[in-house]
């Protein structure tokens, strides 16, 4: 197949653009346009390309400029395509909706668009825990987890946006039955590439364990743990943690799914969650560095716990999970850390 990746020199995509370099015969480009991504990400992955004597397309270019992308999608005919690019600061999402609205519903419906328009087979979709919103425990199980059923209420523009274009691909399924999308609800992604040659560079992250990463090599004075309060057994809040390359894998999967399988939504997490004070242990843990750690109040819109069910995914497709573990997930975060300067 040929497939197009989409922010492909981000964090994730590159995880499994590294995957398809290596495990398959498929043909990779991938479009960028660098706002967020790297061209030393780009630079690794052309080397691993070079490694399994394949060769990597790149193309710089924004998915806002429409024109350009219809020229992109009827000249190299692709059968598949893995879209990751996206703005994804929530805060910024309150304040700049339109950036959020503009970027990931409207890009992401004109690259539907040009999908159906030359026969693109397959559309792998970057959803989110965030369409979840601020589940009501009346009407959710939050111990045994999230189910894609359970309902979609975002509290911020982010997961509205993705929520929209979940919507959008779900519509043009029905009208085109030749194309057929499976949208990933990614839950808390951490970690990076065991053999060191990529990871996440994003700069001024607000994920916990690349945070817990940079107070562990000095790069912040202090962290923050925001609410000691929740009804949790430790009080803080509790998040369901995957290894970017376990989620990387559910990409190859879903595309071998699609295959001979209906478009459908899918949770990509490990259901079971680890507490704020859990992950901040094992960092000091791993990297043996007692970082300084103070308490906050809680943020708005912040949940006590958010764990997946990942029940539907585990029995459709032949994903099995092979970092579900902490420790691997926080040292693999340090490792690259520790190599960006
Ligand atoms: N990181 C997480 O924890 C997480 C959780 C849930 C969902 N997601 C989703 O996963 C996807 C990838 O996230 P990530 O963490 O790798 O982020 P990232 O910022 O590292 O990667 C996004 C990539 O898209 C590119 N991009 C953005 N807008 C573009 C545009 N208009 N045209 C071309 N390229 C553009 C960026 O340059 C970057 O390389 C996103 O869709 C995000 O919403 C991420």
């Amino acid at each position: 197949m040929k497939i197009l990746v989409t922010g492909g020199a981000g964090y994730i995509g590159s995880h499994v653009v590294k995957l398809l370099l290596e495990n398959s015969e498929h043909e990779i480009t991938v479009l960028d346009n660098l706002v967020t991504g790297f061209q030393e990400t780009i630079d690794a992955l052309t080397v691993i390309a070079n490694e399994n004597s394949k060769t990597l397309n790149f193309i710089e270019e924004d998915l806002s400029c429409f024109d350009k992308i219809e020229v992109i999608m009827t000249e190299d005919h692709f059968d598949a395509i893995i879209h990751f690019a996206a703005s994804l600061v929530v805060p910024e999402s309150v304040e700049n909706p339109l950036k959020y609205y503009l970027n990931n519903t409207a890009n992401t419906a004109n690259l539907i668009k040009c999908a159906t328009q030359n026969d693109v087979k397959k559309f792998i979709f970057s959803s989110t825990a965030a369409t979840y919103g601020e589940p009501d425990p009346a009407l959710v199980n939050l111990e045994t987890g999230l189910k894609e059923s359970d309902p979609t209420e975002p509290i911020n523009p982010y997961g509205m946006s993705k929520l929209m274009s979940e919507r959008i691909l779900q519509d043009t399924a029905c009208a085109y039955p030749a194309f057929k999308y499976a949208a990933l609800r990614y839950f808390n992604v951490a970690g990076s590439d065991p053999d060191g040659r990529i990871g996440q560079s994003t700069e001024n992250a607000t994920l916990l364990i690349k945070v817990a990463a940079e107070a562990a090599t000095g790069k912040r004075e202090k962290m923050y743990i925001f609410g000691e309060d929740y009804p949790t057994p430790d009080g803080t809040g509790i998040r369901d943690y995957i290894h970017v390359v376990d989620l990387a894998q559910a990409h190859i999967e879903a595309l071998d799914y699609l295959e001979d399988h209906e478009s459908d939504v899918f949770n990509v997490g490990y259901s079971r969650g680890f507490s704020v004070k859990e992950v901040i242990d094992t960092m000091k843990k791993v990297s043996s560095v007692d970082f300084t750690v103070e308490i906050k109040e809680r943020r708005a819109g912040d949940p006590a716990i958010l764990i997946s069910d990942n029940t539907k995914i585990k029995n459709a497709m032949n994903w099995e999970p092979k970092y579900d573990d902490l420790e691997v997930i926080c040292q693999t975060t340090l490792a690259w850390e520790k190599r960006l300067k």
